[in-house]
C-alpha cells in the first residue's frame, strides 16, 4: 500500500491506474477505523480494481462546540489496517494541502433543504462542509465508485443529491451498518461513552427496531410513533435531538402514498452524540 500525503501524488498514481484501464474504488474515512468502516472496504474491494482509502478530519464539518479537536486519530493503526484490508492507495493529507493556507474561507459545497433538517438543525454547516470535502475528494481521487456507510444515513442522501447535481461520474453506494452484539452501530464516538453509558445505549436499535417493526405491521399514525420513541430514549437518560420517520430518498416528511420510509434518531448520552437509523417499508 502507498500512502500519499500530497494531491499532486494522489493524481498522478490514480492517472496512471486509468490509463491502464483499472476501475478506482475509495472510501473516504475521518480514519480511527473499526469494523465498520473495514466492511465499507471489503464492499469497495469487490467494486474495483484499485481501491483508495483517504483519512482526514475534515474540520469544515466540525462546529465551535464540536470534538474536532479531540476526535480519536490513530494513524498508524488505520494504515495496518488498510494494508491488511488489501487498500492499494492510502491518502493522509494535512489541512494545509486540503484547504490551502486558510487566509479566506474556503469555496463551499451547499445541498440545500436535505443539509437543513434533522441533524443539520442541531449541527449548523455541518452537512455543507461533508458536501464540501467529499467533493473536494472527489475531484483528487476521481473514483468511478464511492462507498460511504448507511448509519450517516443523512449523509448518503447529501452525497448521493451533491454527486448528482455536480454531475460527478462517480456511483455512490450505501453499506449496511455494522452493529455490535448488542445492537449498538458501530461509530469512533462509542469510545466517549462511559461503562454505565454504553451498557445504556443498545436502547436507541432496540427503540428504532420496535418502530420499524410497528410501520411495517401497517401503524399509520407516524407522528405518534415519533413522540413514543423519543419519549422511550428520553426515559433511559438519553436527550433527544430528533426521533424522526422520514421518506428514504430526500428525507422529506412522508405521504401517505410514500411506502420507502426511514427511521431516523440522534441523541447525546454523556459525551457522546448517537445517531442511528433502520429502513422500512410500509406495507
Ligand atoms: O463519514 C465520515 O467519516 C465523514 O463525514 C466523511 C464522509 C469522510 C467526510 O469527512
Amino acid at each position: 500500500m502507498q500512502t500519499l500525503t500530497a494531491i499532486a501524488d494522489v493524481r498522478a498514481c490514480v492517472r496512471a491506474w486509468r490509463l491502464a484501464g483499472e476501475r478506482v474504488a475509495f472510501v473516504p474515512t475521518m480514519g480511527n477505523l473499526h469494523a465498520g468502516h473495514i466492511s465499507l472496504i471489503d464492499l469497495a474491494r469487490r467494486h474495483g480494481d484499485r481501491f483508495v482509502a483517504s483519512i482526514f478530519v475534515n474540520p469544515m464539518q466540525f462546529g465551535p462546540n464540536e470534538d474536532f479537536a479531540h476526535y480519536p486519530r490513530t494513524p498508524a493503526r488505520d494504515a495496518e489496517m488498510l494494508a491488511a484490508a488489501g487498500c492499494d492507495l492510502m491518502f493522509m493529507p494535512d489541512v494545509s494541502e486540503m484547504y490551502g493556507p486558510g487566509t479566506t474561507p474556503p469555496t463551499r459545497v451547499e445541498v440545500p433543504d436535505i443539509s437543513r433538517v434533522l441533524c443539520g438543525e442541531f449541527r449548523p454547516g455541518h452537512f455543507d462542509g461533508v458536501a464540501t470535502v467529499v467533493a473536494k475528494l472527489f475531484n483528487i481521487v476521481q473514483p468511478d465508485i464511492a462507498i460511504f456507510g448507511e448509519k450517516d444515513f443523512q449523509q448518503l442522501v447529501v452525497i448521493r443529491r451533491m454527486a448528482a447535481d455536480l454531475c460527478f461520474p462517480t456511483t455512490i453506494v450505501g453499506a449496511p451498518t455494522v452493529r455490535e452484539a448488542d445492537g449498538l452501530a458501530m461509530s469512533s464516538r462509542n469510545q466517549y461513552l462511559a461503562a454505565d453509558e454504553r451498557a445504556v445505549a443498545p436502547v436507541i436499535h432496540a427503540v428504532l427496531s420496535d418502530t420499524v417493526r410497528a410501520i411495517a405491521r401497517g401503524e399509520a399514525d407516524l407522528a405518534a410513533l415519533e413522540r413514543d420513541g423519543a419519549a422511550r430514549l428520553a426515559a433511559r437518560g438519553l436527550r433527544v435531538d430528533y426521533f424522526a420517520i422520514r421518506r428514504r430518498l430526500d428525507l422529506a416528511a412522508p405521504s401517505a402514498g410514500d411506502r420507502e420510509l426511514v427511521v431516523l434518531t440522534a441523541a447525546r448520552l454523556g459525551k457522546a452524540r448517537l445517531i442511528d437509523n433502520l429502513q422500512v417499508d410500509r406495507p
